[in-house]
């Protein structure tokens, strides 16, 4: 979604917006802008396309003088993308700049009273309402006008604010979409998220819903909507700049399926001690663990596709009920949520708007929440009962893969640990469990080094025009990840299928050389699932097949096979996803995509 930057200090502003905003690319965007005061008025420039129009156009910054800015990249939502469209956005006398990450719901009816009191629109967008808006409220107290216009929008916002009348303030709110500041030794700095602002400074204050931000001298100083001060306290942030740079891989998405060893260890390392499971953030005890009758599973995509998985080792392991649910469908479906239940949302960002609206609306309901988030200080961290992150660092291509494959590791620890405190398993069990988890980082390393034999396969089907993902049971929940990662950075169209519901319907769409990738992990399941496959086969499909080493019976049917290690038929998932991301990247490379920044896609999905 789109993305804030903003800049008051010593040095000139426009490098480092652009600079900032080039770190977040990886959100989504379709046009990008700066506004900067130049010591006499507020100078901007806009563009659709890529950061580097903007760039050219600017001359990399040095076209807007000034030491004062706010910069954005704009992923479309009302109004196309367009130079006019793009932020930022201005009142009539151009003295007020706005940039805006969100949504106005009620941009209509005031963009109505607006026009009934003389306004005049330039663009189709709901962020011109809040210039407007401010500007109608504005009589010499920034403060005031921000509070005021504040009171009257509804939806989500994250805001930057220029003033021409105060040159020495940089102005920031937020509510509910994701806002930091930080102070650094020329300049204080307000961004969407951390990489903008990370070469500047470690220490960095995450705003809360409604509070505001300003910056002056040097100092930040933070408001509620009431105009009180407000105290924050900084977070320091551990990782580095580099860690969000590409360390010479092509693409981050390459670079972050590599990291997938580390970010597993990571994450599984500092929750089992002395072959234990502790997960202390749970906050839970095993009598209020015993407690839950019921687990709700709730994210979006790649989230969600970790939640199924996680519903088959949560019924097998710990013998708990558990509902799997897409956020943008629980909220609305008035859900049985009644005491014993827990709600488990799963976030990579922690910002997703239909996730974290389902965390609340639990909330709301007396429902205890779990989140498993891994960016740290994100909305959802901080608003879920408790947390549990995954480890994966920051995460920057659009595509997730290593953010998916720690929430897989995070859930298994969780489902281990409910199995102990509920005694559905035995401690034998449990420690052959913890062995095959000490083992995926290595494992998923060796499946790595087979990238080039894949490389070669994908390479025959970058003119795909359909391509299916079957599997039973875990292996329907890889599919499903398999699937979308072809498509969303491909363009092939593809879908999931739970294998022994191809006969109804979907078998239809076989044709010669249509490409089936099955996936077939689950030992009591091969017999049925090798007989999907050669129901396909009989009507011209080309089969490729992901199963164990020494599954040698699926030989039968598949035309090409990758084996993966032997491990826990509930870890199947961590090893099996690695050659299908493998594929996806390398059919996409093939096909000259954008792979780090699929079109339409967003990385944080901030509105509903
Ligand atoms: C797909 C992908 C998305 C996200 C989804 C949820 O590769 O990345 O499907 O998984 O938008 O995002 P988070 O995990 O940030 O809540």
């Amino acid at each position: 979604m789109c993305g804030i930057v903003g800049y008051i200090g010593a040095k000139q502003a426009a490098p480092i917006l652009l600079d900032g905003l080039d770190k977040l690319e990886y959100r989504g965007y379709d046009s990008a802008g700066m506004a900067v005061y130049d010591g006499k008025k507020i100078q901007f420039a806009k563009a659709r396309g890529r950061l580097k129009i903007l760039r050219e156009l600017t001359h990399d910054g040095a076209k807007l003088p000034g030491c004062l800015g706010i910069g954005h990249t704009r992923w479309a939502t009302h109004g196309v993308p367009s130079n006019t469209n793009a932020h930022p956005h201005f009142n009539e006398a151009e003295t007020i700049a706005v940039v805006h990450n969100g949504i106005i719901e009620n941009y209509a009816r005031l963009k109505k009273m607006l026009v009934g009191k003389g306004y005049r629109f330039v663009s189709e967008t709901d962020t011109e309402v809040v210039a407007h808006l401010l500007d109608y409220y504005y009589e010499g107290d920034p403060m005031d006008a921000i509070c005021k216009a504040m009171q009257r929008m509804e939806g989500s916002y994250a805001l930057g604010i220029i003033f021409m009348d105060h040159p020495g303030r940089l102005y920031a709110v937020r509510k509910d979409s994701p806002l930091i500041a930080g102070k650094a030794e020329d300049g204080c700095l307000i961004a969407s998220d951390v990489p903008a602002i990370l070469k500047y400074t470690r220490d960095v204050y995450f705003l809360q819903n409604e509070e505001i931000v300003c910056m002056e001298a040097g100092q930040i100083n933070f408001f509620n909507i009431d105009k009180d001060p407000i105290e924050k306290t900084a977070t320091t942030i551990e990782w580095d700049v580099s860690a969000a740079e590409k360390a010479g891989y092509e693409h981050f998405m390459l670079k972050e399926i590599y990291e997938q060893p580390k970010a597993v260890l990571d994450t599984l390392n500092p929750r089992i001690r002395n072959g234990k499971i502790e997960i202390e953030e749970l906050g839970m005890t095993d009598e209020e663990i015993r407690a839950i009758h019921k687990i709700y599973m709730v994210a979006c995509g790649s989230a969600y596709h970790t939640a199924v998985t996680a519903k088959y080792v949560f019924e097998g392991l710990a013998r708990i009920p558990v509902e799997t649910d897409l956020a943008s469908e629980f909220r609305y479906r008035d859900p049985i949520l009644d005491e014993g239940t827990l709600l488990i949302v799963v976030s990579q960002s922690g910002e997703t708007a239909d996730t974290l609206a389902a965390l609340r609306e639990a909330k709301q309901r007396g429902v205890r929440v779990l989140g498993i988030v891994n960016v740290v200080g994100s909305s959802i961290a901080r608003e879920a009962d408790n947390v549990m992150y995954t480890w994966a660092g920051p995460e920057i291509a659009v595509a997730t893969t290593k953010a998916y494959s720690t929430q897989l590791v995070a859930e298994y620890l969780l489902a281990m640990k409910f199995a102990e405190a509920r005694g559905t398993v035995t401690q034998q069990e449990i420690d052959d469990m913890l062995l095959d988890l000490r083992r995926l980082p290595q494992q998923i390393e060796l499946l790595l080094d087979h990238k080039e034999k894949l490389q070669r396969f994908a390479n025959r089907y970058v003119a795909a025009r359909d391509v299916f993902f079957i599997g039973r049971g875990i292996d329907y929940a890889i599919s499903l990840e398999g699937s979308l990662k072809l498509k969303e950075i491909s363009y092939i169209h593809s879908e999931a299928y739970a294998a022994g519901e191809l006969k109804h319907g979907t078998i239809s769409l076989i044709e010669e050389g249509t490409l089936v990738a099955a996936v077939v992990t689950q030992k009591d399941l091969y017999k049925k699932t090798i007989s999907n496959m050669v129901e396909v086969k009989t009507r011209g499909a080309f089969l490729l097949a992901v199963t164990n080493e020494g599954n040698t019976e699926v030989e039968k049917a598949a035309d090409y096979v990758v084996y993966i290690p032997e491990t826990n038929k509930y870890f199947t998932n961590s090893l099996a996803v690695i050659p299908l991301q493998i594929f996806s990247y390398y059919v996409a490379l093939g096909k000259g995509c954008d792979v780090d920044k699929p079109r339409n896609l967003a990385k944080s999905v901030t509105v509903e």
